[in-house]
Protein backbone atom coordinates (compact mmCIF):
# COMPACT_ATOMS: atom_id res chain seq x y z
CA UNK A 1 0.00 0.00 0.00
CA UNK A 2 1.49 3.52 -1.00
CA UNK A 3 2.22 5.88 1.88
CA UNK A 4 2.95 9.82 1.63
CA UNK A 5 5.60 8.67 3.71
CA UNK A 6 8.58 7.91 0.65
CA UNK A 7 7.82 11.51 -0.95
CA UNK A 8 7.48 13.17 2.31
CA UNK A 9 10.40 11.65 3.93
CA UNK A 10 12.62 12.42 0.97
CA UNK A 11 11.88 16.08 1.17
CA UNK A 12 12.03 16.42 4.80
CA UNK A 13 15.84 14.95 4.60
CA UNK A 14 16.35 17.71 1.71
CA UNK A 15 15.22 20.28 3.94
CA UNK A 16 16.75 19.26 6.67
CA UNK A 17 19.96 19.49 4.61
CA UNK A 18 19.12 22.56 3.52
CA UNK A 19 18.87 24.53 6.59
CA UNK A 20 22.28 23.03 7.48
CA UNK A 21 23.86 24.83 4.74
CA UNK A 22 21.99 27.86 5.26
CA UNK A 23 23.46 27.94 8.62
CA UNK A 24 26.77 27.44 7.94
CA UNK A 25 26.19 29.95 4.88
CA UNK A 26 24.96 32.45 7.81
CA UNK A 27 28.04 31.43 9.84
CA UNK A 28 30.60 32.26 7.10
CA UNK A 29 29.04 35.53 6.88
CA UNK A 30 28.99 36.65 10.76
CA UNK A 31 32.34 35.36 10.67
CA UNK A 32 33.44 37.67 7.80
CA UNK A 33 31.76 40.21 9.17
CA UNK A 34 33.74 40.27 12.66
CA UNK A 35 37.34 39.79 11.47
CA UNK A 36 37.28 40.32 7.46
CA UNK A 37 38.56 37.14 6.65
CA UNK A 38 36.68 35.59 3.74
CA UNK A 39 38.14 32.08 3.83
CA UNK A 40 35.41 30.43 5.77
CA UNK A 41 32.54 32.48 3.62
CA UNK A 42 34.04 31.28 0.77
CA UNK A 43 34.10 27.89 1.44
CA UNK A 44 30.45 27.96 2.94
CA UNK A 45 29.65 29.98 -0.16
CA UNK A 46 30.96 27.13 -2.59
CA UNK A 47 29.70 24.53 -0.31
CA UNK A 48 26.12 26.02 -0.86
CA UNK A 49 26.65 26.13 -4.69
CA UNK A 50 27.53 22.60 -4.98
CA UNK A 51 24.42 21.64 -2.86
CA UNK A 52 22.46 23.85 -4.77
CA UNK A 53 23.55 22.13 -8.48
CA UNK A 54 22.88 18.66 -7.48
CA UNK A 55 20.69 18.19 -4.11
CA UNK A 56 18.38 21.68 -4.79
CA UNK A 57 17.71 20.17 -8.41
CA UNK A 58 16.90 16.90 -7.77
CA UNK A 59 14.49 18.68 -4.83
CA UNK A 60 12.93 21.28 -7.45
CA UNK A 61 12.07 18.57 -9.72
CA UNK A 62 10.41 16.25 -7.27
CA UNK A 63 8.35 19.15 -5.75
CA UNK A 64 7.36 20.63 -9.53
CA UNK A 65 7.52 17.83 -11.54
CA UNK A 66 6.26 14.94 -8.92
CA UNK A 67 3.84 16.99 -5.87
CA UNK A 68 3.21 20.45 -6.78
CA UNK A 69 1.07 19.55 -10.37
CA UNK A 70 -1.54 17.18 -7.92
CA UNK A 71 -1.19 19.24 -4.64
CA UNK A 72 -2.53 22.40 -6.34
CA UNK A 73 -6.05 21.72 -6.34
CA UNK A 74 -6.36 21.80 -3.20
CA UNK A 75 -4.02 24.54 -2.04
CA UNK A 76 -3.06 28.17 -3.89
CA UNK A 77 0.04 27.91 -1.80
CA UNK A 78 1.52 26.06 -4.28
CA UNK A 79 2.04 29.21 -7.11
CA UNK A 80 4.06 31.25 -3.84
CA UNK A 81 6.14 28.44 -3.54
CA UNK A 82 7.17 28.17 -7.27
CA UNK A 83 7.81 31.81 -7.14
CA UNK A 84 10.22 31.33 -4.39
CA UNK A 85 11.67 28.47 -6.23
CA UNK A 86 12.36 31.07 -8.94
CA UNK A 87 13.67 33.58 -6.62
CA UNK A 88 16.00 30.79 -4.81
CA UNK A 89 17.28 29.98 -8.26
CA UNK A 90 17.78 33.07 -9.43
CA UNK A 91 19.75 34.48 -6.47
CA UNK A 92 22.07 31.22 -5.86
CA UNK A 93 23.00 32.67 -9.79
CA UNK A 94 23.53 36.03 -8.65
CA UNK A 95 25.71 35.34 -5.83
CA UNK A 96 27.75 33.02 -7.88
CA UNK A 97 28.28 35.69 -10.52
CA UNK A 98 29.15 38.34 -7.99
CA UNK A 99 31.11 36.04 -5.91
CA UNK A 100 33.42 35.15 -9.25
CA UNK A 101 33.66 38.59 -9.66
CA UNK A 102 36.99 40.27 -9.31
CA UNK A 103 36.19 43.06 -7.64
CA UNK A 104 35.29 42.31 -4.47
CA UNK A 105 31.38 43.30 -3.87
CA UNK A 106 30.91 42.89 -0.02
CA UNK A 107 27.45 44.60 0.87
CA UNK A 108 26.26 43.04 -2.16
CA UNK A 109 27.21 39.75 -1.49
CA UNK A 110 25.94 40.73 2.22
CA UNK A 111 22.23 41.55 1.58
CA UNK A 112 21.96 38.80 -1.33
CA UNK A 113 23.03 36.06 1.38
CA UNK A 114 20.53 37.41 4.03
CA UNK A 115 17.85 37.14 1.98
CA UNK A 116 18.65 33.85 0.22
CA UNK A 117 18.61 32.64 4.01
CA UNK A 118 15.59 34.31 4.77
CA UNK A 119 13.28 33.33 2.07
CA UNK A 120 14.85 29.89 1.87
CA UNK A 121 14.07 28.83 5.29
CA UNK A 122 10.42 30.94 5.30
CA UNK A 123 10.12 28.34 1.92
CA UNK A 124 11.32 25.82 3.58
CA UNK A 125 8.68 26.66 6.99
CA UNK A 126 5.65 26.63 5.17
CA UNK A 127 5.97 23.48 2.75
CA UNK A 128 6.89 21.66 6.21
CA UNK A 129 3.89 23.14 8.28
CA UNK A 130 1.51 23.75 5.13
CA UNK A 131 2.26 21.72 2.13
CA UNK A 132 2.93 18.61 3.71
CA UNK A 133 -0.10 18.38 5.99
CA UNK A 134 -2.01 19.33 2.90
CA UNK A 135 -0.81 16.45 1.40
CA UNK A 136 -1.03 13.89 4.60
CA UNK A 137 -4.26 15.17 4.84
CA UNK A 138 -6.42 15.35 0.90
CA UNK A 139 -4.26 13.00 -0.93
CA UNK A 140 -5.85 9.64 -2.32
CA UNK A 141 -3.45 6.39 -2.10
CA UNK A 142 -3.40 6.72 -6.01
CA UNK A 143 -2.31 10.10 -5.67
CA UNK A 144 0.44 9.22 -3.58
CA UNK A 145 1.72 6.61 -5.77
CA UNK A 146 1.49 9.15 -8.31
CA UNK A 147 3.97 11.25 -6.98
CA UNK A 148 5.94 7.99 -5.88
CA UNK A 149 6.20 7.33 -9.11
CA UNK A 150 7.53 9.98 -10.75
CA UNK A 151 10.00 10.48 -8.29
CA UNK A 152 11.26 6.90 -9.01
CA UNK A 153 11.47 7.83 -12.26
CA UNK A 154 13.39 11.18 -12.02
CA UNK A 155 16.13 8.60 -10.14
CA UNK A 156 15.63 6.41 -13.32
CA UNK A 157 12.95 4.00 -12.13
CA UNK A 158 14.55 3.06 -9.05
CA UNK A 159 11.59 1.40 -6.68
CA UNK A 160 10.45 4.13 -4.42
CA UNK A 161 9.79 2.40 -0.99
FE1 LIG B 1 10.25 24.03 -2.48
FE1 LIG C 1 11.15 21.83 -0.47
Amino acid sequence: MPTIEYPIREMRLFHKEALRQLELLGKGLERFRVDGKRDFLTLSMDGFFLFAKNDLAVHIRDEEGAMFPILRRYTKLVDKLLGDHDYIDASVKLLETLRGMKKANDSEIDKKIKEVIQTFRDHIWKEENVIFKVAEERLTEEQISEIAERMALFRGGKEAG
